[in-house]
């Protein structure tokens, strides 16, 4: 987000977007093949990532579930422009999305990515209003069209009564919510969420998963969420698992993941 905002004019270099055909129904939304990524020097030099593909339908959901220290943030970092992998091509609605430029992939993220992360990240200083119109500032909207559609994504996720709380006056499930409004404000086509629901209790949990739920039914977003939490299995379209850097299942029974 920090490179993001210090781009000064978005819409006209979005116009160029990727071909229309990688957003309609059906179509891969992500095609990684071949991902790899190291951290570490020398001898303390581990693989985090050992070659990871990872296809993504247009509206599809997909759970990517694994032990801790499996790589599944890397590899969400990885496929959404924010970590370059060492080898591989991800390609993101239609663009090979590590051959762009770093402006570039930073206007695609603005433009087509919402990412919603644990721990909220959101501005001490801003209100609820105030978190998502800064972002939209940066998306070419009017400060009319900023507000409204701020107030409408506060509104879609039952805050319309906090509009005006600062962080230090939402309960951890408002903020949560306050992030995914910030992040769906944009009607993103992509949407990823690193552990969503670990701050929150079961029914904010699930009051997350299912505005993700209608936003890939109602807006064909592609959702691709890294968790730990069993009860999100029910939402997934599929569920991937992950070991030690590498893709165990591609298409593992949900059943499996139930209490
Ligand atoms: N920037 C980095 N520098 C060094 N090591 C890193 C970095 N990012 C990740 N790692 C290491 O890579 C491994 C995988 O990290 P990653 O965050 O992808 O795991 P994860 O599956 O998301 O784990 P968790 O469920 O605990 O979040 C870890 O051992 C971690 O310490
Ligand atoms: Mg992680």
């Amino acid at each position: 987000m920090s490179d993001g905002l210090s781009l000064l004019s978005v819409a006209p270099a979005l116009q160029a977007g990727p071909g229309v055909d990688a957003h309609s129904p059906g179509a891969l939304a992500i095609d990684a093949r071949g991902l790899t990524r190291s951290f570490g020097k020398g001898v303390m030099r581990t693989q985090v990532l050992k070659g990871v593909d990872l296809q993504v339908r247009q509206g599809e959901i997909v759970l990517v579930m694994g032990p801790s220290g499996s790589g599944k943030s890397t590899l969400l970092a990885a496929v959404s422009g924010l970590t370059r992998p060492d080898e591989g091509r991800v390609c993101v609605l239609g663009e090979d999305l590590w051959s762009l430029t770093r402006s570039r992939i930073d206007r695609f993220r603005l433009r087509y990515c919402g990412f919603i992360f644990q721990g909220f990240n959101l501005f001490a200083a801003l209100t609820a209003m105030q978190q998502i119109e800064a972002v939209l500032r940066y998306c070419g909207l009017s400060p009319k069209e900023r507000q409204a559609a701020a107030r409408d994504a506060l509104i879609s996720v039952g805050l319309g009564h906090r509009l005006n709380n600062r962080p230090d006056k939402l309960s951890g499930g408002e903020k949560q919510r306050v992030a995914i409004a910030r992040a769906l404000a944009k009607k993103p086509k992509l949407i990823f969420a690193d552990e969503p629901t670990s701050a929150l209790d079961g029914e904010n949990g699930q009051i997350v998963m299912e505005l993700l739920r209608s936003c890939a039914r109602e807006q064909g977003a592609t959702v691709v969420c890294v968790t730990h939490d069993l009860r999100l299995a029910q939402y997934a379209d599929r569920i991937i698992t992950i070991e030690d850097g590498r893709i165990t299942s591609t298409n593992a029974d949900p059943s499996l993941f139930h209490h």
